[in-house]
């Protein structure tokens, strides 16, 4: 046996958990129409919903919330933030927003325009999202490896170089800017190498374009530069996230991930010139520029989240943590998407429930199954086409920071095990109620009638 994954620190406060019967549990899935989203968290034994604000602060994050300027401008705490965020990033012009989307909204406004075309690794969900309620086309072009489930390559996140080049001669006069998402959240939370992010800085230096960096996860992504790039092994975390935000323009940013905080956004730009533009959309949809959007509080424990989510110690227990979940599944068989991911792993949900088809949502099925079998809240990831010409479907078990123990986790892996052992007897389910954005937040679901279930068994 491997030695355990030690937590790099110990616990100061403690919240407990509720726990709840089967009984229970099917009550509170019908009520929550067999969406995770809309149970109470409070049935909820362990919640890996999101990694998205649900960190767990440390004494120092404490500390400094409690030394917060909530003056409305120019405040000490916007100055310490700053200051950091630049240290950090090597960006000039640095604006807080009120979380992730906020800072898209922010930069799509002074950006882009309707017909415009916006290429990503993979465009996470609030980035489509905006940007299509900005009349502007997103490309996905994450590379090869990245699309195959199985394989076990070191960086899945990469873009398709050769593909953006093909994009940008024939198209640049619609492209305003390129997003490469470090790590690649809806692409498994796969990691993004210096080399390609060198190669596609050079590919936007030569057609014209700035390249903007969606960064939520940079610590995690620098890690396993450190880890598994050549060159790196030596270099700090520090002084990788210099050199990978070195190659842009600039960044959006939420600070409920790799910034360690529960609330927050930033918009980071070396172009002096959008700045008037910025402060003024700021103004109008966050707030003053010194704290938009944020409380001073807030501006401080982002602050020191910033410095603590790039320590090696706490990034390789971090992502020690998703390894050993991923191990522990596949020990039993359980088919998931390789290598586990930085923040995540993903269940292949069509692999796990190979009898149901994709109209019987075997995603939103499986999750809600292990819900029922432990209290374990996980999400469906909306599908999307594989290399193969196949198309994927899965659920994601997703590490909040700083929160959960290694018996904690296995307690989720002996769940799924569970549901593992009955998958035979798994139905699927259909939609109630789609919502037209954003559905997985909102949608209604309902267990598949025996008629609806046997008209598509037999359909072709
Ligand atoms: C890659 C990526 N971009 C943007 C966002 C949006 O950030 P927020 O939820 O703070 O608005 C998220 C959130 O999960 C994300 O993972």
């Amino acid at each position: 046996m491997s030695r355990a994954v030690l937590e790099p620190y110990r616990i100061k406060m403690v919240e407990p958990i509720r726990l709840t019967s089967r009984n229970e549990r099917e009550a509170l899935l019908q009520e929550a129409h067999y969406n995770m989203f809309l149970l109470p968290a409070e049935a909820v034994t362990v919640d890996l919903l999101t990694d998205s604000g649900t960190n767990s602060l440390s004494a120092e994050q404490w500390a400094a919330l409690m030394i917060a300027d909530e003056s409305y401008a120019g405040s000490k705490s916007f100055a310490r933030f700053e200051e950091t965020v630049r240290d950090v990033f090597g960006y000039t012009y640095v604006f807080p927003t009120h979380q992730g989307r906020g800072a898209e909204r922010l930069l799509f406004s002074v950006m882009c325009k309707a017909g415009d075309l916006v290429p990503n690794n993979t465009h996470f969900d609030t980035t489509r999202a905006n940007l299509t309620d900005f009349g502007v086309e997103c490309a996905d072009l994450l590379c090869a490896e990245g699309m195959d489930l199985q394989l076990r390559h070191p960086f899945k996140g990469n873009m398709d170089v050769e593909a953006l080049r093909t994009l940008l001669r024939e198209k640049r006069e619609r492209v305003p800017m390129v997003l490469l998402t470090v790590t690649n959240n809806s692409g498994g939370s796969q990691p993004v190498a210096m080399a390609n992010i060198r190669a596609v800085s050079a590919a936007c230096r030569e057609f014209g374009v700035p390249l903007y960096f969606d960064a939520c996860r940079f610590a995690e992504n620098a890690y396993y530069i450190q880890q598994r790039e050549n060159g790196y092994s030596g270099k700090s975390i520090e002084e990788i996230v210099r050199e990978m935000f070195s190659y842009g323009d600039g960044l959006i940013l939420s600070g409920k991930k790799d910034a360690l905080s529960n609330i927050g956004g930033l918009l980071c730009t070396n172009n002096g010139a959008l700045v008037p533009r910025l402060r003024e959309r700021l103004v109008l949809t966050e707030g003053f520029p010194t704290y938009g959007g944020m409380a001073g509080r807030d501006l401080e424990v982002m602050r020191v989240g910033l410095r603590e989510g790039m320590d090696a110690n706490y990034l390789a227990h971090r992502l020690g943590m998703t390894e050993y979940l991923g191990a522990r599944l596949r020990e039993q068989g359980i088919p998931i998407a390789e290598p586990a991911g930085g923040s995540s792993v993903f269940l292949d949900a069509r692999g796990f429930l190979p009898h149901l088809k994709l109209e019987q949502l075997p995603a939103s099925a499986l999750a809600a199954e292990i819900y029922l079998e432990g209290g374990v809240r996980t999400v469906e990831i909306g599908s999307a086409k594989l290399s193969s010409g196949e198309t994927m479907s899965l659920v994601r078990l997703c590490l909040p920071r700083r929160v959960y123990s290694q018996t904690q986790l296995d307690y989720v892996a002996d769940v799924i095990g569970d549901v593992w052992k009955r998958r035979e007897e798994i139905g699927g389910l259909e939609y109630e109620f789609k919502p037209e954005i954003l559905p997985a937040f909102s949608a209604y679901y309902r267990p598949l009638s025996a008629v609806t279930e046997q008209e598509l068994a037999t359909a072709d």
